[in-house]
């Protein structure tokens, strides 16, 4: 696994250190909204499965708040390809309750590529009448489809590369790396 990979872009200190910071700022804006609101927030967090797990996992020791976690399946990325094909909800791998009145959401993502996947998942919670519906993703990429799609909260921007670790995957493996990195060309060829 260590042979395939081409370089290391995001290191574990520099995740480590920016997590800290991204779960400090979630936890106050969930504190201010709380304040404001006057009552109790009820939060629900939606890991996006699977890329999110390794994400979700760190993220939310680093959240000292009442949470509830309910997760959703999405597919994207059949097989070996780096290219996108849509995205489709995996009903077998979603917990999510048909009704969300009242809840404060939070949908956290692995990479925000093409905006099929937060779109499909925004669009889906949102009939759900959560009272607050807000996203957060690991990983943005550079292009103007990532750049314009509105999310909350972002922990790296990073340039328009297929990238694995750390959770994300290339058909299904990598995703233990506990770094974000590229791939050697002759491993994945983006496809055309
Ligand atoms: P989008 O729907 O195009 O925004 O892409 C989101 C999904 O595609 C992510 O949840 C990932 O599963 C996958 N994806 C997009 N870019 C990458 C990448 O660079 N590496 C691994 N998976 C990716
Ligand atoms: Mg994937």
């Amino acid at each position: 696994m260590q042979g395939d990979i081409q370089r290391v872009l995001i290191d574990r200190a520099a995740i480590a250190a920016r997590l800290d910071a991204l779960a400090d700022r979630i936890v106050a804006d969930l504190a201010a909204a709380e304040d404001a609101g006057d009552q109790p927030i009820e939060l629900t967090l939606v890991p996006i499965l699977t890329g999110s797990i390794i994400f979700v996992s760190d993220l939310i020791r680093r959240m000292p708040v009442k949470m509830k976690i309910r997760v959703m399946g999405v597919t994207s990325y059949p097989g070996a390809t780096t290219a996108s094909r849509g995205a489709a909800v995996v009903e077998a791998l979603t917990h999510v309750p048909d009704d969300l009145s009242g809840h404060h959401v939070l949908v956290v993502d692995d990479i925000l590529d093409s905006g099929r996947t937060l779109r499909l998942v925004t669009d889906t919670l949102r009939q759900r009448n959560p009272a607050e519906l807000r996203t957060c993703v690991l990983l943005r990429k550079q292009i103007d489809s990532a750049m314009d799609f509105p999310v909350d909260y972002v922990a790296f921007d990073i340039p328009d590369q297929f990238v694995v670790g750390y959770g994300l995957d290339y058909d299904d493996y990598y995703r233990n790396l506990p770094e974000i990195c590229t791939l050697k060309p002759e491993v994945s060829r983006a496809a055309p």
